[in-house]
């Protein structure tokens, strides 16, 4: 793709002393105010290298350099050199670029040959899919995305919760106060009752904590009841999930969850005993990790169970046999921090140099009303009702605005369960959530429907323009897009590719969103001001371009957030 800082820094480098292009390029800096240019190098730190004032710096390069067929003007202001590009030149080589990349701009092969496992939604079984394990997913669903953009191989991995002491409550309670009527009629939601019920019978009665352990040390044996019910509350939850799943459009390529690793834990605690890392602490087996700073790993509890830690360590090392990942990633809140760094250095201990390529992708906290969620305590909002709520909501406004619209049904879903996930995807994963109704279901501002409804009209453009606006206007004369509106919008379209490389940088779903609204923005600063459709024939083609350019970002934007852009709404 055209790259205009490139050739700034191509110009520059004969007339910087002890510099490459490289090191140049990555000086220059986009000035705070498009007045001052569209790139300027501070030259502040070439000051010492140079031996003079940067004013003095900047002022002799400006007289010494040409402006080329890239560059229209140089000026020198207070220490910086402000470069102004060749608008017509950056405007006809960038829109070139997108429309001939289509549904491939801003991808890239880079990844080409790496595989990457993304660990990702993983909720526990008979509990219930809540707003917190929307975050997991959306996050990971993206980032899924992203890496697949940039030609990596993915393998997207559900490690469902499905094996744990809470097995051993949920049978306990199933025993004392289910029934199978119940739980056919009721399914996960009776599922929560009865272990939210366990919580609040053990507070009284200890003895049922007992009963739990040792229902779990049978399901451990294999005692055929336990497996039973285990398997079907299994059978019963996943099915609730893949509702869920659907709604989101999210797929996963395996769902090996945590009771997949139970037969995969012996070897490796015999490994761990082996290299000489497993110690007895009051009972219990441990990794201890006193020299890294850190709280010991816990292996085997004193009555021989294994833990989630355990699980964990036994699975990444299946995964790094099964997919040989050049990095595996896991998305989960930022409770769980400590006992990734935990294992991650169990793993190093183990003397796996592959420790480095694990990632642990904390996302924070999602509060209701200041308060956090809790299953046992019945303190969740569903997600799936506000899914519902949230679709419900775009039809109302569907038909009020547009009743004729054809499929109305399903674009309210797409833009309502849109608007859900672009509000999850928006603020920096590690920012702290509050959930609030309103929030989610207000669709005005920098909100997924937005930036939706902003695709629609550029496709609606698109339409009226009728043969013109589907045939790729490549031939349009770029001189002619001289105003600031048009000149703003191409230079948010160019950035995409930057902005993609900086969300898988730092695995940061984030700014695509955002930059997404800044699209959406331009574009429709550009559509207010500037009439599409006109007389002048080389004008409805240079303008068709950039709407056909805009419509194009937009689409593959949406998508690596996990969106769809309908094309009438
Ligand atoms: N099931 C866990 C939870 O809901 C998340 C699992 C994350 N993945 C992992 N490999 N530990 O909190």
């Amino acid at each position: 793709m055209y790259d205009a800082k490139l050739e700034i820094s191509r110009l520059l480098t004969p007339h910087v002393a002890d510099l490459d292009t490289e090191e140049i390029y990555d000086m220059l800096e986009v000035p705070p105010n498009p007045d001052m240019g569209d790139l300027a190098l501070p030259c502040f730190k070439l000051s010492r290298i140079m031996r003079k004032s940067p004013v003095q710096i900047a002022e002799e390069l400006a007289a010494a350099i040409e402006a080329n067929e890239h560059v229209e003007r140089i000026e020198s202001v207070s220490g910086y050199l402000n470069f102004f590009l060749n608008k017509s030149k950056f405007i006809k080589e960038t829109l070139t670029h997108i429309l001939e990349a289509g549904e491939r701009y801003g991808s890239s092969d880079t990844g080409k040959g790496k595989t990457i496992v993304i660990d990702y939604s993983s909720p526990n079984i008979a509990k219930p899919f809540h707003v917190g394990h929307l975050r997991s997913t959306s996050i990971g669903n993206s980032l899924y995305r992203i890496f697949e953009f940039m030609g990596y191989r993915c393998v997207g991995i559900n490690y469902l919760g499905d094996w744990g002491t809470q097995f051993g409550k949920l049978i306990t309670a199933y025993k004392h106060w289910g029934s199978e009527e119940d739980v056919k009629k009721g399914l996960v939601d009776e599922l929560v009752s009865l272990y939210v019920r366990f919580h609040k019978e053990a507070e009284e009665k200890p003895e049922l904590e007992e009963e739990a352990r040792q229902w779990f040390a049978l399901l451990e044996q294999g005692d055929e009841e336990a497996r039973r019910l285990w398997k079907w509350f299994i059978d019963i939850s996943l099915e609730e999930y893949q509702k869920i799943y659907d709604l989101l459009g999210v797929k996963f390529d395996s769902y090996n969850g945590e009771s997949f690793y139970n037969d995969k834990m012996q070897p490796v605690i015999r490994e761990l005993e082996e290299k000489g890392l497993l110690k007895e602490s009051q009972g219990a087996m441990i990794v201890d990790l006193e020299e890294e700073g850190l709280p010991p790993c816990l292996i085997l509890k004193s009555d021989g169970s294994t833990l989630y830690a355990t699980r964990d360590i036994a699975a990444a090392i299946y995964r790094k046999k099964t997919y040989d990942f050049d990095k595996c990633i896991y998305v989960t809140g930022v409770s769980q921090s400590l006992h990734f760094k935990q294992w991650f250095k169990v793993i190093e201990k183990m003397g796996y140099d592959w420790h480095k390529d694990l990632y642990h992708v904390p996302f924070g906290t999602v509060s209701i009303g200041g308060e956090k969620l809790a299953t046992r305590t019945g303190k969740v909002v569903l997600l799936e009702e506000i899914l519902n709520k949230a679709i419900e909501k775009t039809l109302e406004i569907i038909e009020e605005k547009n009743p004729n619209l054809e499929n109305k049904h399903e674009v309210a879903k797409q833009m309502g369960v849109g608007a859900v996930i672009f509000s999850d995807l928006f603020s920096n994963r590690i920012k702290d959530v509050s959930f609030s109704w309103d929030e989610v279901l207000n669709f005005d501002g920098e909100t997924g429907p937005y930036v939706q409804y902003t695709h629609a009209r550029a496709c609606s453009v698109l339409r009226k323009a009728g043969e013109e606006g589907s045939r790729m206007q490549t031939g349009f004369d770029s001189s002619i897009l001289a105003s600031k509106e048009e000149y703003n919008l191409v230079k948010t379209l160019s950035d995409f590719p930057v902005r993609i490389k900086q969300a898988l940088d730092e695995l940061e779903p984030s700014i695509i969103t955002r930059y997404l609204v800044d699209v959406a923005q331009d574009f429709n600063r550009f559509y207010h001001e500037h009439p599409i459709l006109t007389e002048d024939r080389a004008l409805r083609s240079a303008r068709l371009a950039l709407v056909q350019a805009a419509r194009l970002t937009l689409a593959n934007g949406l998508w690596l957030i996990g969106l769809h852009a309908p094309e009438r709404v």
